[in-house]
C-alpha cells in the first residue's frame, strides 16, 4: 500500500502546472527546487512512523559536513539556531575569563548572524563592507584584530559571494587563541582559496535549509565542525543541554555510545541514566527525520543546482553590464567562485532614480525584489538601544540599507523568464528616457 501511495504522490506532483506566463506569473526572487523525489521521501518517512531524528538525519549530517569541508555536523531546526549553537559551542571552548569578549562582524548582515553575539553576552565590533563584493573592509578587520578583547570573527559569505580573506582571518584569529564562525547559509558550494569549499577555514560553519536556500528541508539548518568534541558540545546544546551525545542508532542502544549509559553520573552513589543528566543550559532546536529525508533527496541534485545558479548569474550579469553607469553589479574576488543566492544591485549615488522607483516598477510587473536583508543592522530600531563600540565608519553598510535590492538567480529561473525580466528592465529605462 505504501508503494501505491508514493506512486500516486509522484503522479500528483508531476501533474502540477509549471507554465510561465509573462506579466502574469510571479518571477520569484528565490524558491525551493523540489519535485516528486522530495515529496515521496517526506511522505515515505511519515508512513514509516518515525518522526524524531534517526538514521536519515545521521546520513544527512555526514554528507553535509563534507560539503562544508568539515568532518562532523549537527542538524538543527534553522540557520539561526545553527548560528546560536555554533557560538554557544565556541563560547564554551574559547572563553575562559569572566569578561566581555568582542567579536568582529560586518554591520551589513542578516540579523541572526549577529543576534547570538548579543544574546550570549559578547560585544559585536562592527566593520563595514565593500560594495559589489560585499566582503568586509580588510583594513578594518586587520585593525580590529589588534584589540586584546577580540576573541572571534563571525560573518556570512554575503549572498553566496565568498569572503576571500577567510583563510587569512582564520590564521590570524588562531594566533590570538580565538575562533572563526563562518555563516555559509547563503553560500553552499561557493569556493575560496582557489577551489576550497566555503566552510573549510573556520572553527564552525553553518547552513540554512529554509526554502529560500541552495537546498531546502522546508526549515532547518546545520552546524559543522572539524572536531568531534565540538560537535558533541553542539549536540548537547541542541538537545536540552543533556550530557548524553548518542545520535542515530546509538539512541536505541541499551548501553549508549559511551558503553556506560547507566552509572553514577551525578556522583551521589545512585545509578542513573546518562540520557537524563544535564551538563549545560541547553535548548531544544531539533528538526524532524522527515526533513532529513527531504535533505538527502536535495543533496543528490546539488551539483546541478549549483551549476544552474552560476549559469543564471552569468546570463543576468551579461545583460546588466549595459546599466553599469547606474548600478554597482555583484562580483566575486579573484581566487573565489560564488554559488549565488541572489543578484544584489546597488544603485549608484549619481543615478537619476531611486531604489524605490525601480523596485516598484519591477514589482508592478510581477518581478519579485528583496532588500539585501537588514543592510546596516545599526539603522534598525532593535540595535539602536545598545551602546556599541562604533569605531569604524559604516557608510557602505548604510548605502546597502537604502540603495541595494536583489532579484533572482535561483534554479527555478530560465532563459525564457530572463527574456521577460530583461524586457521589463529595458521598459523601465525607456520610460525615463534613459539608456
Ligand atoms: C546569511 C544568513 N544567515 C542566517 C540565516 C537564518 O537562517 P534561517 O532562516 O534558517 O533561520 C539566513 C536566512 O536567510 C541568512 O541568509
Amino acid at each position: 500500500m505504501k508503494d501505491k501511495i508514493l506512486e500516486l504522490v509522484a503522479e500528483f506532483i508531476d501533474k502540477q502546472e509549471k507554465k510561465f506566463i509573462p506579466g502574469e506569473s510571479i518571477v520569484q526572487y528565490t524558491g525551493p527546487t523540489i519535485d516528486k523525489d522530495e515529496y515521496t521521501a517526506i511522505i515515505g518517512t511519515v508512513l514509516d512512523g518515525w518522526f524524531g531524528l534517526g538514521a536519515q538525519a545521521t546520513e544527512f549530517e555526514a554528507k553535509v559536513a563534507l560539503r562544508l569541508g568539515k568532518l562532523h555536523a549537527v542538524y538543527v531546526n534553522s540557520g539561526s539556531s545553527a548560528n546560536l549553537i555554533a557560538l554557544e559551542t565556541m563560547k564554551e571552548i574559547y572563553c575562559k575569563e569572566k569578561k566581555t569578549y568582542k567579536i568582529i562582524t560586518p554591520a551589513a548582515s542578516f540579523p541572526t548572524t549577529v543576534n547570538p553575539i548579543i544574546q550570549l553576552g559578547f560585544e559585536p565590533l562592527f566593520v563595514d563592507v565593500e560594495l559589489g563584493t560585499y566582503n568586509m573592509v580588510d583594513e578594518q578587520v586587520l585593525d580590529a584584530l589588534k584589540d586584546d578583547d577580540v576573541i572571534g570573527i563571525m560573518y556570512a559569505h554575503p549572498l553566496g559571494i565568498p569572503v576571500a580573506n577567510t583563510k587569512k582571518y582564520y590564521e590570524l584569529i588562531k594566533q590570538k587563541g580565538g575562533f572563526l564562525v563562518e555563516d555559509c547559509c547563503d553560500a553552499l558550494d561557493s569556493t575560496y582559496n582557489n577551489g576550497d569549499l566555503v566552510g573549510k577555514y573556520s572553527d564552525a560553519a553553518t547552513l540554512s535549509f529554509y526554502a529560500a536556500h541552495h537546498i531546502t528541508t522546508g526549515e532547518g539548518g546545520m552546524v559543522a565542525f572539524s572536531q568531534r568534541s565540538a560537535a558533541n558540545i553542539a549536540r548537547s546544546y541542541r538537545d536540552w543541554g543533556r550530557a548524553c551525545f548518542c545520535s542515530g542508532k546509538d539512541v536505541l542502544s541499551s548501553t549508549g555510545a559511551c558503553n556506560k549509559r547507566f552509572a553514577d553520573w551525578l556522583g551521589t552513589g545512585v545509578i542513573t541514566d546518562h540520557r537524563y543528566v544535564y551538563d549545560r543550559i541547553g535548548y531544544n532546536v531539533k528538526p524532524l527525520e522527515l526533513q532529513a529525508s527531504m535533505g538527502l533527496a536535495q543533496l543528490k541534485k546539488l551539483d546541478a543546482l549549483t551549476q544552474k545558479r552560476k549559469d543564471n548569474y552569468t546570463c543576468l550579469n551579461n545583460f546588466m553590464k549595459r546599466y553599469e553607469k547606474y548600478f554597482i553589479l555583484p562580483t566575486t574576488v579573484e581566487g573565489t567562485t560564488a554559488s549565488w543566492f541572489s543578484y544584489p544591485i546597488t544603485i549608484k549615488d549619481e543615478a537619476p532614480f531611486k531604489r524605490a522607483d525601480i523596485v516598484e516598477f519591477l514589482e508592478e510587473n510581477k518581478i519579485q525584489t528583496r532588500n539585501f536583508f537588514a543592510g546596516n543592522l545599526l539603522d534598525h530600531p532593535a540595535y539602536k538601544q545598545f551602546d556599541f563600540d562604533l569605531r569604524y565608519p559604516l557608510d557602505n553598510a548604510s548605502k546597502i540599507t537604502n540603495q541595494t535590492f536583489m532579484i533572482g538567480v535561483w534554479p527555478g529561473l530560465n532563459e525564457e523568464i530572463y527574456q521577460y525580466v530583461f524586457k521589463v528592465f529595458e521598459d523601465f529605462f525607456a520610460t525615463r528616457g534613459l539608456k
